[in-house]
């Protein structure tokens, strides 16, 4: 993933300090997960990538979890009263004061925005010097939403919440996202002007942009083009969605970039996955973080892929198959009903249907380590640590516990008896 750097200090404060009553949790809704990975780090993440040099969180209620999870990756300031956007924003004060440049506001629970729309209103606020440059949507139904204010001329003027806002300021389609990138110096002398004089008797500050007008300084907006990215999570079927759409666009990403994907919905690829041209990616498969896969590979149907897995060209890993930790070599087929843990395992084999890595002894984990060109029979139990060597049959139904040297066939069974039926 690429990053950003700008001829400007860029800094960022993000929102956390929400209650998020309608997840009805008792977890902080920032710590909900998208695909394993908090909202709130999610933010923090994008907030990185765009290139942020100072990150701040501004944290209230259930803190200690949101910090639990953001670490020192970010500074905090703290809100303890939720009196407004504009007053959380306040909360951060120390951390701008004396600072020359420009300020991006995020949202814990605003997690998919993509960089590159953020990275664009960044350069051009500083391209076009302005001192507020808003992230704007248009919108069929703005309902919950502040307006955007413009003049004749196209000049944005105010926002307007929806509670303040008269009959026909209602009608205004173009709505504020809430995320903004202003000059640090000017968001701070413009703050100090905001009121708690409206309806929610809150301190705005969607306020600074009208008092950055009457000063005469200029602002603008970005039109997000894509409306999905602004939105944010307040309840679980948010939540639900926001992670339908993230899903959506990480896998149009792989199929614009060769991967053949048959059922969208039930493919669930996670963030950071590389997978090569010519994959096909069958129903009902689950690949995790850090997992990188080659070309011209099957995977599914219904495949669990899990963490740190490094598939190579032209294999398969069928149906029922879950591995985890493990290397798997150029043409070896997995083809069903596996389980494959902290292993590698190398060229060109074949791993029958039924094996399973014992890899756990209930306190470690232990690894696995196959050769090239192994036939493992099917229903065989490798029994970590283990080698099996270049060559190698295991025989069917063997729970091997010895290593295996190239070559050998290793069986380990109960030899057959067949003996007469009992006379009834
Ligand atoms: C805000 C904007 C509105 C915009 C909308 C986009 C203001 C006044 N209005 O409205 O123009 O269209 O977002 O979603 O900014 N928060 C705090 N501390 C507070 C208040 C809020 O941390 O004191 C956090 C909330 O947890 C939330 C975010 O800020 O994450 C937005 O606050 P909320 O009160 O929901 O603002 P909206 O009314 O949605
Ligand atoms: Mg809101």
């Amino acid at each position: 993933m690429e990053f950003y750097d700008y001829e400007e200090y860029v800094m960022t404060i993000i929102m956390a300090a929400g209650k998020g009553t309608r997840m009805k949790s008792k977890k902080s809704k920032l710590v909900h997960e998208i695909y394993g990975k908090p909202l709130v780090r999610r933010t923090v993440e994008l907030a990185e990538k765009v290139g942020s040099q100072e990150i701040i969180a501004v944290v209230g209620h259930l803190r200690e979890q949101v910090q639990a999870v953001l670490g020192d990756s970010v500074k905090y300031a703290y809100q303890d009263e939720l009196l407004g956007t504009g007053h959380a924003v306040m909360q951060a004060r120390k951390y701008l004061e004396g600072k020359k440049g420009k300020v991006i506001i995020l949202y814990g629970d605003v997690p998919i925005i993509r960089p590159e729309t953020l990275h664009n209103l960044i350069s051009k606020s500083i391209k076009n010097k302005e001192y507020a440059t808003l992230l704007t949507a248009k919108y069929e139904n703005p309902t919950g939403y502040g307006r955007i204010i413009r003049d004749e001329g196209g000049n944005i003027k105010a926002i307007v919440e929806e509670k303040d806002a008269d009959e026909n300021q209602r009608k205004i389609k173009e709505i504020n996202s809430g995320i903004y990138c202003f000059d640090i110096e000017e968001l701070l002398k413009a703050l100090e002007k905001v009121n708690n004089n409206n309806v929610q008797g809150e301190y705005y500050l969607t306020d600074v942009i009208k008092i950055m007008n009457e000063e005469g300084l200029k602002t603008g907006a970005v039109i997000v083009e894509d409306n999905t990215e602004i939105l944010g999570v307040n309840d679980r079927s948010q939540l639900e969605l926001l992670t339908r759409v993230l899903r959506m666009r990480i896998n149009a990403e792989h199929m614009r970039n060769g991967v053949t994907i048959e059922d969208s919905n039930s493919t669930y690829i996670y963030d950071d996955v590389e997978i090569g041209v010519d994959t096909i990616i069958h129903p009902n498969t689950i690949i995790k973080n850090n997992v990188k896969i080659g070309d011209n590979c099957e995977i599914g149907p219904n495949a669990y892929i899990r963490e740190n897995c490094e598939i190579a060209n032209d294999v398969k890993v069928g149906s029922f198959v879950e591995i985890k930790n493990v290397k798997v070599g150029e043409g070896t087929k997995i083809p069903h009903l596996s389980y494959l843990g902290d292993s590698e395992i190398g060229s060109n084999g074949n791993i029958g249907c039924g094996t399973i890595t014992c890899n756990y002894d209930g306190v470690n984990k232990h690894k696995t380590s196959i050769g090239n060109n192994a036939f493992i029979g099917s229903n065989v139990n490798l029994v970590a640590p283990i080698n099996i060597g270049d060559d190698v049959l295991i025989a069917a139904g063997s729970t091997i516990t010895e290593d295996v040297p190239s070559g050998k066939m290793g069986i380990a069974r109960e030899r057959q008896i067949n003996k007469d039926k009992k006379n009834k």
